[in-house]
């Protein structure tokens, strides 16, 4: 496991973007995972200003996201297709044929789940996956369990996972229960792993996920046995490692 120290946000952001920006320029039809989040929107804004550039080209790059809200509007603005739309894919040249997405307004959740499996081995697997880490350790909206899922499912989430969300949607009330997640190993099949994460209230998980029991009560601690991770934190993230 590869941990890159940035100094602040800025900095993690501008080393996350570089990562990603090598995978594509090496291989221009990278099947990129991409997460939503606080974390990742700094990245994106680097992506964008590189393909403005003329420095980055999006047309032949595939991505799949790791996880939606279920039996929330696709035209909601706190869906996760609309976080990606508004925030990343609208400022690039990337085609809509391209990106994938789970459907949380399909009725059939299973059918979903088996469909986004699908999604993803026919495009080959993933080559670079971008993840951030929830509070209780989550990867995607994998939440801490007894058990590490397999391929994409359906997942009640945790209230600290609701606690934590709330502030996009104003009240928890309106925080949606479930979600369409890539499970555990979509996303340790993935052929490298970017996890970033900022900010001193992330340092406690970081670290446990890093350098902890591996457990599914720490699903982000998995990643402790996949051979090419990049964790790119700032400071602030690092801060229970270094102590
Ligand atoms: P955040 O979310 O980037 O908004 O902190 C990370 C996550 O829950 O995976």
């Amino acid at each position: 496991m590869n941990i890159v120290n940035a100094k602040d946000f800025d900095s993690m952001n501008r080393k996350a973007a570089s990562i990603i920006f090598t995978q594509v320029t090496l291989k221009p039809d990278s099947v990129l995972g991409l997460a939503t989040g606080s974390t990742p929107l700094g990245i994106y804004q680097n992506l964008i200003e590189l393909y403005r550039k003329g420095d980055l080209d999006f047309s032949s790059v595939r991505t799949v996201n790791l996880d939606e809200y279920y039996g929330l509007d696709k035209s909601s603005d706190q869906s996760y297709v609309y976080f990606m739309w508004e925030n990343l894919f609208k400022f690039i040249n990337i085609k809509p044929e391209n990106v994938h997405i789970p459907n949380g307004a399909n009725t059939d959740a299973d059918a979903e789940c088996r469909r986004y499996n699908q999604v993803i081995a026919e495009l080959g697997g993933i080559d670079l996956q971008l993840l951030g880490i929830g509070h209780n350790g989550h990867i995607g909206f994998n939440e801490p369990s007894d058990h590490f899922e397999g391929g994409t499912h359906c997942v009640t989430l945790t209230a600290s996972t609701i606690e934590a969300n709330k502030r996009f949607f104003g009240d928890e009330s309106q925080v949606p229960r479930k979600a369409i997640t890539m499970g555990i190993k979509s996303i340790m099949s993935a052929r490298r792993i970017l996890l970033v994460a900022s900010g001193v209230e992330k340092a406690e998980i970081l670290c446990e996920a890093l350098t902890g029991p591996i457990t599914p009560k720490v699903p982000a601690s998995i990643l402790q046995l996949h051979g090419s991770v990049t964790v790119v934190a700032d400071e602030e993230a690092l801060s229970r490692m270094n102590a």
